[in-house]
């Protein structure tokens, strides 16, 4: 895998950041594209300010691929919790940003990258889901909605996309150290559920112990399976999640 065009969302911090980099070191031609200043800069890479909540996105996308050439592989590491919030909580608001940014965005990502890859035959597209999108509880009621509503843009999409050579799945992590997504959820969210609380919170288990291997992942942990899903050779993968959560789903 190498000297390929790869196209990472929520590339500024987090499991999107390791990717880039990861995607970077690998030889490929990596643009980040996200919201906000990436939390460390990576030599060598393109780095595009795009909100997923900005109809615009779509046009910034396609300039981009203009000047680079379709994309080999489109990685969507874009996401926001909701704080852990319970039902009285969570309000249309909560929910209209959680799903606008962690499933809207990602319909309006893909089809902005789809014509190309459709047109060359090619693509990889690997969604960052969450063990929310399998089971409930990991995350609050809005985060939850969202991660399984992307398991149906998942398989919706692998099916639409087979003829064309373009593979779609989700790579759903347990906990993961490192990441910024505790901290970054965005403003409306955090507005609408002041009390921020932790999954060991709710269940009165550290995550360590929510976790069968007795630990939480990280970032590196979790890109070794988005790199698999990236490769030509995982064409027969589409419509799969991995789950890479330490055994979390497996009790
Ligand atoms: N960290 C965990 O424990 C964990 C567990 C399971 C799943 N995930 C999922 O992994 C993915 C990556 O999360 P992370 O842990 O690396 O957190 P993170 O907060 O470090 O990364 C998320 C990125 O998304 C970007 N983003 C948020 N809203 C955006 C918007 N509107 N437009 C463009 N970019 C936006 C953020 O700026 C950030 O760079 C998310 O989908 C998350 O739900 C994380």
């Amino acid at each position: 895998m190498n000297d390929r065009v790869m196209f990472v969302f929520g590339g500024a911090s987090g499991i999107g950041a390791a990717t880039a980099e990861a995607l970077r070191d690998r030889g490929n031609r990596v643009v980040i594209f996200d919201a906000v200043d990436p939390v460390r800069s990576l030599d060598g890479v393109e780095y595009r300010i795009a909100d997923v909540r900005d109809p615009a996105v779509g046009a910034i996308i396609e300039e981009v691929a203009q000047r680079t050439g379709p994309p080999a592989g489109l990685v969507y590491a874009v996401g926001v919790m909701d704080n852990h919030a319970f039902l009285e909580e969570t309000t249309d608001e909560l929910l209209d940003v959680v799903l606008d940014i962690n499933v809207k965005g990602a319909v309006r990502v893909a089809r902005a990258v789809a014509p190309a890859m459709r047109a060359v035959r090619y693509g990889r597209i690997v969604f960052i889901g969450s063990i929310a999108g399998v089971v409930a509880g990991a995350g609050g009621l809005a985060y939850t909605i969202s991660k399984h509503a992307l398991g149906g843009v998942v398989r919706s999409l692998a099916v639409e996309m087979a003829p064309d050579g373009v593979t779609v799945n989700c790579v759903a992590p347990g906990a993961i150290s490192g990441t910024s997504i505790s901290t970054r959820v965005v403003d409306q969210a955090k507005a609408a559920v002041p009390t921020a609380r932790g999954t060991a919170d709710l269940f009165g288990q550290s995550a360590e112990q929510l976790h069968p291997v007795g630990r939480i992942g990280t970032p590196g942990a979790v890109v070794a399976s988005i790199l698999h899903l990236l490769t030509p050779e995982s064409w027969f993968v589409t419509g799969s999640t991995i789950t890479v959560d330490g055994g979390y789903t497996a009790r």
